[in-house]
């Protein structure tokens, strides 16, 4: 079916995922003029209240399940938001019914599930990245720490929950991070394999990139904060709160297209690279320019929540025309204005989730028709109401023609919503306006 003849043709959508990414997905996706309907499974507490979007009670590894239902209601889209289902191969298991598919295949998101494997494509396509070694075994691992002094960052090769990253300052702390990995096996299989890695200084942006197979078309530059408190302090988490666009990449654009974007387009078009879906690459800019430092093979969480509300175009139009092979045919465009996205945790996250609290929020800032934009993900209906289900529980994104004045806006809006243990960061996407007031 070619999308772009037809116009007129109600598309119903499929969106896999609950979290706040798959939130701002369904609440896009909706607006489209061509969309009569769209399922979440299993969705989330706000994606129940959006207009036109129903959620499906299936889990997102119940593939056969899934697969059932976008065969039974004639889904036209299925769109899968999460690494997991995307690793186990989702995409495989719906292409087999036959269904037209956003995200890539299990295969194909091996850029993102092993890391030793990402590193090899882009030493094969010259893309600049830290310097590296792979060990496949405690005994291996252990000597290559202490071989290379320059060693300092330990990853496991699989997916960790973003918990399978180690930052060291010392090759002792390298050591300990080997011997968590491999002697107390607290991340599987995932880590059976590392990598060990330079510690880079700089600082770093996310790069999203709409593919479709053939083509590459980059999404605005967005900023996440992933430690928990305010000035990058304390643990990681999986993101605080983002921003676009990013004064960073707009500095080093030209130099950003020239060894990570246009590689990989090349690359794609003369098919040494398989890939449809979205193409994250997580982009350090250090003195000696910029280095990639891992891809993910998926839309970014909250960074999609900050992006979205930027896409002036229709996105339902842009990931048909990736999943059907025709990127090429279709504009993109964004609203020129910054975005700013901050994400409500409860107060014992990232060690563990908020459950049952009660959820008050105003009934204009929940209904998402304008911004300020709530986007749930850790939540549920009970107790008559929306509670809390999670760690990261919700966030709020806000448009502005100044980031200074998108963050003011942003936090204005969390101060209409509440729930017992409410935290957040009170610093996101300063470092854009400071930069700003610096110039
Ligand atoms: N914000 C980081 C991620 O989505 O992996």
């Amino acid at each position: 079916m070619a999308l772009l003849g037809s116009q007129s043709y109600l598309q119903k959508v499929l969106v896999i995922g609950g979290g706040g990414r798959e939130h701002a997905i369904c609440w896009k996706l909706a607006q489209s003029k061509l969309c009569d309907k769209v399922y979440c499974a299993p969705g989330n507490g706000g994606t129940a209240l959006e207009g036109k979007v129903e959620n499906v009670p299936i889990a997102v590894n119940e593939f056969d399940k899934l697969a059932q239902f976008a065969v039974d209601n004639k889904i036209d889209l299925v769109v899968v938001g999460p690494d997991n289902p995307l690793a186990d191969g989702i995409v495989d298991r719906l292409e087999k019914s036959n269904l037209v598919v956003f995200g890539p295949t299990k295969d194909q998101s091996k850029l993102e599930w092993s890391k030793a494997h990402a590193k090899q494509v882009m030493d094969n396509l010259a893309i600049p990245t830290p310097r590296y070694v792979i060990a496949r075994s405690y005994e291996d691992a252990k000597k290559s720490a202490l071989e290379h002094d320059w060693a300092r960052v330990v990853k496991v090769d699989g997916l960790a929950l973003g918990k399978g990253v180690f930052v060291c300052d010392s090759q002792e702390e390298v050591l300990q991070a080997l011997a968590e990995i491999f002697e107390n096996q607290t991340f599987g299989d995932a880590g059976r394999v590392v990598l060990l890695e330079e510690k880079i200084d700089g600082e770093e942006l996310s790069l999203l990139m709409l593919c479709d197979g053939k083509h590459l078309v980059e999404m605005p530059a967005c900023q996440d904060h992933k430690r928990r408190f305010d000035d990058d302090k304390g643990p990681n988490t999986g993101g605080m709160g983002a921003y676009s666009p990013v004064d960073l990449y707009d500095r080093h654009k030209a130099e950003i297209q020239a060894k990570i974007f246009r590689p990989l387009q090349k690359a794609l078009a003369e098919n040494k690279l398989s890939f449809k879906g979205v193409l994250y690459a997580g982009i350090i800019v250090s003195k000696a320019g910029p280095q990639v430092l891992e891809f993910n093979a998926r839309f970014g969480d909250p960074e999609t929540q900050a992006l979205l509300p930027r896409m002036k175009s229709d996105l339902l139009v842009a990931l048909f025309a990736c999943a059907t092979g025709e990127l090429d045919q279709v504009e993109i465009e964004w609203v020129p204005e910054s975005s700013c996205c901050v994400v409500a945790v409860g107060d014992k996250y990232p060690a563990s989730s908020s459950k049952g609290e009660t959820i008050t929020f105003d009934e204009q800032l929940a209904n998402n028709a304008t911004e300020p934009y709530l986007f749930h993900a850790g939540t549920k209906h009970g107790n008559g109401g929306v509670i809390t289900d999670g760690g990261r529980v919700l966030s709020v994104v806000a448009l502005a023609p100044t980031m200074e004045d998108a963050a003011k806006k942003c936090y204005e809006g969390l101060n209409q919503v509440s729930f017992k243990g409410m935290e957040f960061r009170k610093d996101i996407a300063r470092r854009a306006f400071k930069q700003c007031h610096s110039n």
